[in-house]
């Protein structure tokens, strides 16, 4: 199962290294951590595999030379891009920062033998968003109700155990090497809810902060840690957080330096203020960029950076209240801020209006605010998605926000500073849970240094490195249990974009109606003639005309709006006819009983795979298929009965429903 210890080797099997590591190789480079790192991977790779590794001196028959760009030709590579050429027998990866040789000597394993034939004419590569990053909804201690991690569903904390930092960071350095090999550059260390215990890693406890950056730092990766707003007040003692207050100004100021006393790269703050009980400026008739603001002027110095979560919305709403919307808030809330946050403020803001649901529209906050620096946040941990019980590969998902152009120009992708997503690995001995649920995080990271990659070319290259010269019975079947797995859970689950029926609470599991009575402003309206939210401007709540054109016209009218989203943005009659020329009572009776079948099947063809998967790899998956298809049967008869029920209208191939 594993390469090393008890941990599994992912992506980075030592296999993977055999094309540079029987090779003659030459690094010229600085003394950073990164440098360090790049010497030490081939130094090990070459004892695995005969080649031989020199540093500096001017081996001339090198077969891989990583090196410094000269003054001149490193113009266009930024700090973390490389160049990789091929001349005479030579590959040379140039960077002009030391993480870029990191990524280029990852580059180079990514392609293998292909990295030392023919020639190749110097191409760049760089990353397209400058933070790639993780937070961790890690709790220090154990959380009575949301456990050590929230939304966690691979076991306990990487960084946390026992209530304080772990001793042995062995786990988390294995973590930073595969995070680098994917290009992630950034990672949030605790939960952005901060608790007691948590709120303390600011400042007496920032040491324990500074051991896990320790760590990271060698695979070019800054640490952030999520603060509570209110810290002057739990931490310092202050009457008041507000964040114009002079004294509350200078308690930021003199914690913060004392941050980078402690880790000099410290990556900068994650906010989650006014949100979900969490205190924030509201409490002082402040807006939400003079709170950003004050942090911001704290970091400035240090060049660290703030991200403030746009996730601000009513979660006490009266149920009977049709005139609030929450897919409306984050926009309502910060539009009005444009070009008044701080040029070291990131808007972190939720690739959908609602919260991470298998199909939502991108956010309208997306592209609104030009003036503002921009951070998508995704969710890589499978909160609504399975939980890692299920395989969903997001990786179609994410790419068709990146992709999405708010305005018919500039795409979300080139539009953003940042992308996050939220981590979902932990102390399982496969990282996260489900091992295929590892091809998540590998995507996430590869889509945020291009986003314009194509993500099923993403989900090869990550079966090819995770399973090194896997016989093609072995690709093609690991690529259909995952192409089509996000297709798969959204035709089982809540349909037509409309969200939520999930168990309140855990959210694992159907309930249609769990949240249809609550003050969480998730709703479907399902009643005997119709169903879904009308939120166009004409007859409804108006959140279609956040948008920009083309989107808003698109949206407003259900002849119009993709049938993907028709529930999101309209109420219609079970009668309705999509574009599919189905009516939606049937669609959703057909994509439910299709739902199951599918994950049938894909459960099939991993049976079949037994031969070719490491035992204990392949039990694993093959249980997580049992539960995921009680779970998908349990969805499909809950979903179809409700609306056999509310609709009274027979499925037409008068299939089975309760
Ligand atoms: C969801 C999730 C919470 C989380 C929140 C957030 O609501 O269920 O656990 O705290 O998102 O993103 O802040």
């Amino acid at each position: 199962m594993t390469d090393s210890g008890d941990l599994d080797a992912a992506w980075l099997p030592s296999a993977a290294f055999r094309a540079v590591g029987s090779r003659r190789s030459l690094v010229r480079a600085g003394d950073g951590p990164p440098a360090e790192t790049v010497y030490a991977e081939l130094a090990d790779a070459c004892e695995r595999f005969g080649g031989r590794v020199v540093r500096d001196g001017g081996d001339g028959d090198a077969e891989l030379v990583l090196e410094p760009a000269g003054d001149d030709l490193g113009d266009d590579l930024g700090d973390e891009g490389f160049a990789l050429t091929r001349r005479g027998g030579t590959t040379t990866v140039t960077a002009s920062g030391e993480r870029g040789l990191l990524y280029g000597l990852f580059h180079v394993v990514r392609l293998g033998e292909d990295a030392f034939r023919g020639e190749r004419a110097r191409e760049v590569h760089r990353p397209a968003l400058a933070t790639r990053m993780l937070d961790h909804w890690d709790n220090v201690a154990v959380h009575p109700v949301m456990g050590q991690v929230e939304r966690g569903y691979a076991g306990g904390s990487l960084f946390w155990a026992d209530g304080r930092a772990r001793g042995d960071l062995d786990r988390v350095r294995a973590y930073g090497r595969l995070l680098a090999a994917c290009g992630i550059n950034a990672v949030a260390v605790n939960n952005v809810n901060v608790h007691e215990t948590e709120a303390r890693l600011l400042t007496d406890r920032i040491g324990e902060v500074a051991a896990i950056a320790d760590v990271l730092r060698p695979y070019g990766i800054r640490t952030h840690l999520s603060v509570t707003f209110a810290a002057p007040m739990v931490l310092g003692g202050l009457p008041t957080a507000d964040p114009l207050d002079g004294a509350v100004r200078d308690w930021w100021a003199e914690a913060t330096g004392r941050v980078y006393e402690a880790i000099g790269d410290f990556g900068g703050y994650v906010v989650k203020a006014d949100s979900e009980g969490q205190p924030g400026p509201f409490a002082y008739g402040r807006s939400h960029a003079d709170g950003a603001n004050v942090l911001a002027a704290a970091l400035e110095p240090y060049g660290g950076t703030v991200h403030w979560r746009a996730f601000v919305y009513d979660h006490r709403q009266d149920w009977r209240d049709r005139t609030t919307d929450r897919a409306r808030a984050a926009y309502d809330h910060f539009t009005p801020l444009d070009g008044e946050f701080a040029p070291n403020a990131v808007l972190q803001v939720k690739h959908g209006p609602m919260d991470f649901q298998v199909r939502e529209p991108v956010s309208p906050l997306i592209g609104a605010m030009p003036r503002t620096r921009l951070a998508v946040e995704v969710q890589a941990t499978q909160e609504y998605t399975g939980q890692q019980r299920h395989v969903c590969w997001l990786g179609p998902m994410w790419s068709e926000v990146l992709r999405f152009r708010p305005d018919g120009g500039v795409s979300a992708g080139r539009l953003a500073d940042g992308l996050v997503a939220v981590s979902n690995v932990g102390d399982d001995p496969f990282w996260t849970g489900h091992p295929l649920a590892q091809a998540n995080l590998y995507t996430f990271g590869r889509l945020a240094w291009d986003p314009a990659a194509d993500p099923h070319a993403v989900l090869d290259e990550w079966i090819a490195l995770t399973h090194p010269g896997a016989p093609a019975r072995l690709a093609d079947g690991l690529h259909a249990v995952l192409d089509g797995s996000w297709s798969t859970y959204e035709k089982y689950t809540a349909p037509l974009g409309v969200g939520f029926m999930v168990q309140p609470g855990h959210h694992y599991g159907p309930s249609v109606d769990g949240y249809e009575y609550s003050p969480w402003g998730t709703y479907h309206f399902a009643d005997r003639d119709g169903v879904g939210v009308d939120r166009s401007a004409a007859t409804g709540t108006g959140y279609a005309a956040q948008y920009a054109d083309p989107w808003a016209k698109v949206y407003e009218s259900p002849e119009t709006c993709p049938d993907e989203l028709l529930l999101f943005f309209h109420h219609v009659p079970y009668g309705h006819v999509l574009h599919s020329g189905k009516t939606v009572i049937q669609h959703i009776y057909d994509t439910h009983f299709e739902g199951v079948a599918e994950v049938e099947e894909a459960r099939r063809v991993w049976a079949g795979l037994a031969d070719l998967v490491d035992p204990a790899r392949h039990a694993r998956v093959a249980e997580r298929y049992e539960e995921q298809l009680r779970s998908a049967r349990e969805w499909r008869d809950q979903i179809n009965s409700y609306f056999l029920r509310k609709s009274g209208v027979p499925d037409e191939r008068g299939r089975t429903i309760h």
